[in-house]
């Protein structure tokens, strides 16, 4: 199966928003990536609800909602999220992961649990029947920009085979953080489905657009 991609929203400059957007349909990108930041679970504050509800409006594209908040479940109907759309919570974000996925998972949206670099696969264990894919870091949470953590290449690699020895092997892995030219071929390697990406590939390049997707689905 080909990768999808799913840009980072944040890498897109404020006054350019609807241009990304439009470019993103013109080349037919799967998900839009919208990272939601509290200023406690991650030091750093991104996106809300207001932005959500509008990037939605703009476009047919499914919202991939990546939520770094501390006890997502108290907010997840701060977001009118829809069905089909994709949803990460933090394994490390609630004593109550189970709960928030569940909740997801009755608005008709995907359930995907979100595991910091330093977070075991194992973590994973009894989530397994109630998810319906992964969100690697291979970044800590909070910045774009950041540089690979090199061991998350291995954690991709360990995660596809873990969830294949288990009988879960049709679970999404996605991978967030420095999903640059030079690691997305490792990440392919290891097993990635959907790429987020985010201010080293298609935020990043001087040149078209359609030249950074063609390139980026090349890779993957
Ligand atoms: C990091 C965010 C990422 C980020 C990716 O906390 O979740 O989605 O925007 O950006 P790059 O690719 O620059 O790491
Ligand atoms: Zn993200």
């Amino acid at each position: 199966m080909a990768g999808k991609i799913a840009p980072s929203m944040m890498c897109a400059p404020l006054d350019r928003i609807s241009y990304y957007v439009k470019e993103f349909e013109k080349n037919q990108i799967e998900f839009l990536h919208a990272d939601v930041m509290d200023g406690h679970f991650v030091p750093n504050m991104m996106l809300g609800t207001a932005y959500i509800c509008s990037l939605r409006s703009m476009t047919d594209i499914p919202l991939d909602i990546h939520l770094m908040v501390e006890n997502p479940e108290t907010k997840l109907d701060w977001f009118d999220i829809q069905p089909g759309e994709y949803v990460s919570v933090h394994y490390e974000s609630t004593p109550h992961v189970h709960r928030a996925l569940q909740t997801i998972k009755n608005k008709g949206a995907k359930a995907m649990v979100a595991l910091n670099p330093a977070t075991p696969v194992e973590s994973l264990k009894y989530l397994l029947p109630d998810i319906d894919g992964v969100v690697l870091m291979t970044v800590n949470p909070g910045f774009a920009g950041q540089k690979l953590i090199p061991q998350g290449i291995d954690k991709i690699r360990d995660t596809r085979a873990y969830l294949e020895e288990r009988g879960y092997g049709d679970l999404l892995i996605e991978v967030d953080g420095n999903v640059s030219w030079e690691n997305i071929p490792k990440m392919a390697a290891a097993g990635t489905d959907i790429y987020v990406a985010g201010t080293s590939s298609l935020f990043n390049d001087k040149v078209p657009l359609d030249e950074s997707v063609a390139r980026f689905r090349s890779l993957i």
